[in-house]
Order: structure tokens, then sequence, then C-alpha cells
């Protein structure tokens, strides 16, 4: 086993020419926290302006909770990610380069070519009636058209709201719903490890309960045939070849919506996570380019998928508005075999590789073979995001896939902080395998007790943020109540981030996990209620309570403790069905990984599930179950114990 506090010291050659080294990461920090209008008034100049801001920050965590920054500039994140590095001579730079899940097929789309796409389709948007404001669905695979259809709502002031494409009928309709989007833009079909992906079929399905959506715009990507329906659906392909190559930028206020993306939290339904314009692009900027160590001319990969915020920030927004090329990846780790993102890397010279920690571990279990019989000589720096790695897998990642030469920085972020807040700089930070080490410049987190009381020194407790940074969240769309109740009610005056940490005696951050109702599948975040209010819509089930179970590969899996109605037998049949039927209701990524038939929940006497048990029976840790005397029916603890599943 590696010592977690194994300190791995910063490479000289990599210090030597970094965006920013140790003694400059300390000069930031010091000037972000002692003067942050300077610090800010000087990095918001890294994007393009329309009108330069005067105002710079406006944040206050108490009360009705307001998130201004840069409020008086006026700008389109189109333009900084497009236009001025054409202006700049770097148009026949490739801004995106497409690896298709077919390892056969991939393309290149220099920032001209990405400029007159963008601006072909936001015209053929305007001309089916979108406005500055309106929602634009969009629910594709990983093509080049989601980055184009990104920044074309940008170009015309429309708000995206992406949806995964592993998403259901359901989720997709319920997210269609709650912000009312007039567009909604997807494919014939994804591909995914040789595997076709229905999307224009989910897509219909969906629509059937969504009143909101005027036109379908339909990406002939794989070719399938599919049903258009008159009127209502059109070809992207048609719309853009009749639209002017040419769409003057809508100027935007700094704070008007530039996407909503929904993730879960702990209650109710996802909510619309709302970022805007003028912080976010500049968060995006400012972190890709510090904690990647980003320079020019480089190729830079990024194996999240668009509908996620990891692929917003660092595969679209970020690295555009940096001018880099970024690499957009249709296909899986393991398909054809499990060297292909090593092949991948070789192919296009990628310097600096981002994943997740699910991808290494599932990589680590087949062995070094695939990952040795590849070069990876262009490889600089690794970054990892998504949920905490094991210093194992760390350790793997560093040595096998990166030969000890690379840096491997351990970001962590959320939906709602819009890019990175602490991670390692490659250049500046010692690291720690298994700790995202310390904030970036202007970040300020504590760790608070039970009561919100700040710990100091070397401690463990809840992650909370103390001040405002630019790329934070500003609202839940169409619910600002819900966004001060979820995020600052629970430590007033503090934004609460749903994570749990450690700070260690070098003021190393550990991050440990949620320590709320939130489970982290592969990486991807869901909220237990809605996995029980799916397995509850069930006409056969009772009742249903869902907790994480530690999982080898994917860091957590899925338990659920599932009561029956009365008269209904369980069987092999019913679990099978009840998988099946979380898969329609959510998407596979929802998928549970054990059912076991409680004929009773523990439960307080006033009602409340006592989760904390279910945990720990999940966690097999039966021994320690903890005070069990304020239950309603302490028997029911005897039954799930006694038939407990090893799933
Ligand atoms: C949750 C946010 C941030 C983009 C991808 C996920 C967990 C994220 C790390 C990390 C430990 C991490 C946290 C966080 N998480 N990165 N480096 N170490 N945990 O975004 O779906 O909004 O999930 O992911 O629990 O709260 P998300």
């Amino acid at each position: 086993m590696p010592d977690s506090d194994t300190l791995i010291a910063v490479k000289p050659e990599i210090a030597a020419r970094a965006r920013v080294d140790a003694a400059r990461y300390r000069t930031m920090a010091e000037e972000a926290a002692r003067d942050p209008e300077a610090f800010w008034r000087r990095e918001l100049r890294r994007i393009a302006w329309m009108r330069e801001p005067t105002r710079i920050k406006d944040a206050d965590f108490t009360g009705d909770v307001r998130i201004r920054w840069f409020e008086d500039g006026v700008l389109n994140a189109s333009v900084s990610c497009l236009d001025r590095h054409i202006e700049a001579g770097r148009g026949d730079q490739v801004a995106i380069i497409w690896e298709g899940d077919d390892p056969g097929t991939d393309a290149k789309v220099t920032y001209r070519e990405l400029h007159e796409r963008v601006c072909r389709l936001a015209n053929a948007l305007k001309a089916l009636g979108v406005k500055k404001g309106d929602r634009v669905c969009i629910y594709l695979p990983m093509i080049v058209e989601a980055a184009v259809a990104m920044l074309a709502c940008a170009r015309i002031g429309a708000i995206h709201s992406v949806v995964f494409g592993g998403f259901s009928p359901d989720s997709l309709a319920s997210r269609i719903q709650d912000s009312e989007c007039s567009i909604l833009i997807t494919a014939d079909e994804g591909r995914r490890g040789g595997r076709a992906v229905p999307l224009k079929a989910n897509a219909d399905e969906a629509l059937a309960t969504c009143p909101s959506i005027r036109h379908v715009v339909v990406v002939r990507h794989t070719g399938a045939p599919v049903p258009m329906r008159a009127g209502r659906d059109l070809w992207w392909h048609d719309l853009c070849a009749e639209a002017a190559p040419h769409c003057a930028p809508e100027p935007m206020g700094a704070e008007d919506p530039l996407f909503i993306l929904y993730t879960s939290g702990s209650t109710g339904k996802p909510k619309g996570v709302l970022h805007t314009t003028g912080g976010y692009l500049v968060w995006a900027s400012f972190t890709h380019e510090i904690v990647f160590d980003y320079r020019p001319g480089e190729i830079y990969w990024c194996t999240a998928d668009v509908g996620w915020v990891t692929g917003h920030t660092y595969i679209v927004y970020g690295p555009l508005a940096n001018g880099a090329t970024t690499l957009m990846f249709e296909g899986v780790p393991s398909w054809p075999d499990s060297s292909r993102f090593w092949q991948v890397v070789d192919k296009h010279g990628v310097s600096i590789f981002y994943t997740a920690p699910t991808a290494i571990r599932a990589l680590m279990r087949e062995g070094e073979g695939p990952v040795r019989r590849t070069s990876r000589r262009s490889l600089r720096i690794l970054g990892t995001v998504g949920e905490p790695i094991n210093p194992e897998a760390w350790l793997w990642y560093y040595r096998v896939v990166g030969e000890e030469r690379c840096p491997v920085v351990d970001t962590w972020w959320q939906t709602e902080t819009g890019g990175i807040l602490i991670s390692p700089l490659p250049g500046a930070t010692p690291l720690k395998p298994g700790s995202a080490t310390l904030p970036l410049p202007g970040v300020k987190p504590a760790i608070v007790d039970g009561e919100g009381r700040i710990l100091e020194g070397a401690t463990e407790g809840n992650l909370v943020l103390l001040d405002s940074w630019p790329g934070q969240m500003r609202t839940v769309f169409g619910d600002h109540a819900r966004f001060v109740q979820t995020y600052f009610s629970t430590f007033p005056g503090m934004y609460f981030t749903g994570d749990g940490a450690r700070r260690d005696a070098d003021g190393y951050y550990w991050i440990t996990g949620r320590v709320d109702d939130v489970i982290n599948v592969a990486g991807h975040r869901l909220g237990t209620a809605e996995i029980e209010s799916a397995l509850v819509a069930h006409p056969k089930v009772a009742e249903a309570a869902v907790v994480g179970m530690p999982h080898d590969i994917k860091g957590q899996g899925i338990y659920a403790y599932v009561t029956l109605k009365l008269g209904v037998e369980p069987s092999e049949a019913l679990r099978q069905e009840l998988v099946a039927w979380v898969r329609k209701e959510i998407g596979p990524i929802a998928t549970p990984d054990a059912i076991q038939w409680a004929p009773g929940l523990p439960k307080t006497r006033s009602g409340k599930i006592m989760r904390r048990i279910l945990r720990k029976i999940a966690a097999n840790e039966t021994g320690n179950l903890g005070d069990t005397s304020t239950l309603a029916d302490p028997a029911v603890v005897a039954d799930l114990v006694a038939n407990r599943l090893s799933a």
C-alpha cells in the first residue's frame, strides 16, 4: 500500500517553463485574497469584451444571496472562442480534432471553419424564431455539432441546456419541460463502443409530453433512417446550407445567462444550474490555462462528454477561449480494446490528457500491457476529475501511463462551481497521490463542523466556500428559493458543497465524498431520491430506499432496498424487471447494482428512513450499526442484515 502522504516534488523541467511556478502561485493567491478587485480586473482581460466592465464583484451569501461579477461588462462568449483567434491570424489552426467511435474515423475543424459553422447554425436558429434568452435543448452524441450548437446559441444569446445522450426519454422530457425549451437539437443516432444510441427515437418519445418544443433540428450522423415529422423536424444540413455564413454576435451583459445544466441533488428533481456569461468564461479560461499549464500549439484532450459540466468547461469553453486545439472523442476507453485512449494520444500527439478515476480503475484492471504497447511520448500533463481517486489508481496513472514524467492534477469541482476550485498546478504544487491539494487563487475553502463552526489546521468535516469566485452558479433556473435553500441554508453565510473533506498538516485538501444523499457512480452524480421515485413509480413497489455502496471500478454502486406491495412475491424476474424499469425511467447510468427485498425499512418513530443504517448494511459494515434504539421497529434491521446481498 502506498503511503498516502508520499510527496512528489514539482518537476524542475515543468516548473522552468510553467505558466505558474511556486513563487507565482503564492503571489497570485496572496493578491487574489488581499485585493480581489485588482486581481480580477487584470484577469478579466483574458477574454474579449465589447465593453470592459468597471464593476468587478458584488457577492453576498446571506439573505436572498446575490452573486454578480463584471456586471456592467458586455461581451459575447462565442467571440472569445472564435472571432478573436481568427483576427489574431490563427484562423487556420485546428480548433477541434474529432475522433470517432470507429478507430478509422476522424476530422479536423479549424477556427475559421468552426466560426462559419457556428454562424450558419446561429442564423438558422434565428430563422426559426429563436431570440435572446430563449432556451434551446441539445441532445447530441460527442460530435463536432455539439460544440457548434452550444456556440451558436451563445452567438445569438439563446441559453443552451445540454442533456447527456445517455439519458432516457423521460429524463430528457423533464429537463425540456422545466426550462421550456423551444428548440431541440439532436441526431439520428449516436455511436459508442460499436453500438448505436437511438437519440431521435428517444427524442420523439420525450416530445410527446413537451409542448414547448416548436422544432427539432436533426443532425444526420450515422445515416440510420429516422422518422421526420413534417413541419416540426428539420435536417441540420438543410438549414445550414441555406443560412448565411456570417452572424453578428449578440451583445450580452456579463450576467446574462449562458447555459443551464441539470444536476442531481439530495432532494426532488434535478436542478437547472444556471451559469452566466462573463464570470463563467473568465473562470473557464483562467483555470484551463493555469491548471493544465496550457500553452499555444498543444493538443489537449478531455475525455468527458459534453453532456456534463466537464465537457462544457474543459472541452468547449475553456480550451476554445484559450485558442487551444481540443480533442472530442465519440467512443469509450474499452473499444475496440483497452489501448484505445493511448492509441488516440499517439495518433494525435496529445500533450494534456484529462479523464475520470473510474476510467483509470477500469483500465488498471486490464494490466499494463495495453498501455505499454503505445508510446505516449507526447504526454506532458495528466488530470483527473469527478470523484475521489484512490492512491493506488493515482500511482498507476502516474507511473504506468505517465512514466513518472507527467504531473497528475487531481481537480476538485462541481457543476455548480463552473470550473476547477481545488487542484495542484503542475509547475507549482508538490503532489500527494489522492489529494486535490490546494485552492486556486481566489478560492476560499473552509472546513466546518456540523454546527458550521470553522475548524482550523489539520482537521476533517464539511467542505464550504466562504466567498464567491467568478465561475460560481448564479441561481437555480426558475427557482431562486431552491438555490438559497440548497446551498446557503445548511451553514448560513457559506456555500455548502455537499462534500466532506480532510485537511492535513500541509494544508492539503483530501475530498472524502458526498455527505448528503447524492451518490457518485462512475463520476456521474445521482440523487438517491430520484432513483427511489423511479422505483416507487413501478406498480408493484410499495416503498424504496437507495444508498451508495463501495464499488471497485465505479467508486460507488447503487444499492436499493425495495418493499413490495402486499401480495406481490419477490422473484428474480421481478428484480430484472425493476432494473430495466429504472434504466428506462432515468437512463443506463442509474442501473441498480443490487436490489434487496425489504419486508420493512428502518424508520424513526416520526417515519424518517435511517439511511445511515442502510448505508452500513450495503457496505457490509454490519458489525457497527450504531444506535438503533430510536427505530420504530428495531427488528427490521436484523432481517435486512440477514438478507444482505453481496453484490
Ligand atoms: C461532485 C460534483 C466537476 C466535474 C465532474 C463532476 C465529486 C468531483 C472530484 C475530485 C473528489 C470529486 C464531488 C463533487 N468530485 N471532482 N477531484 N475529488 N471528488 O461534477 O456531477 O457536479 O459532481 O463530484 O463529490 O461534489 P458533478
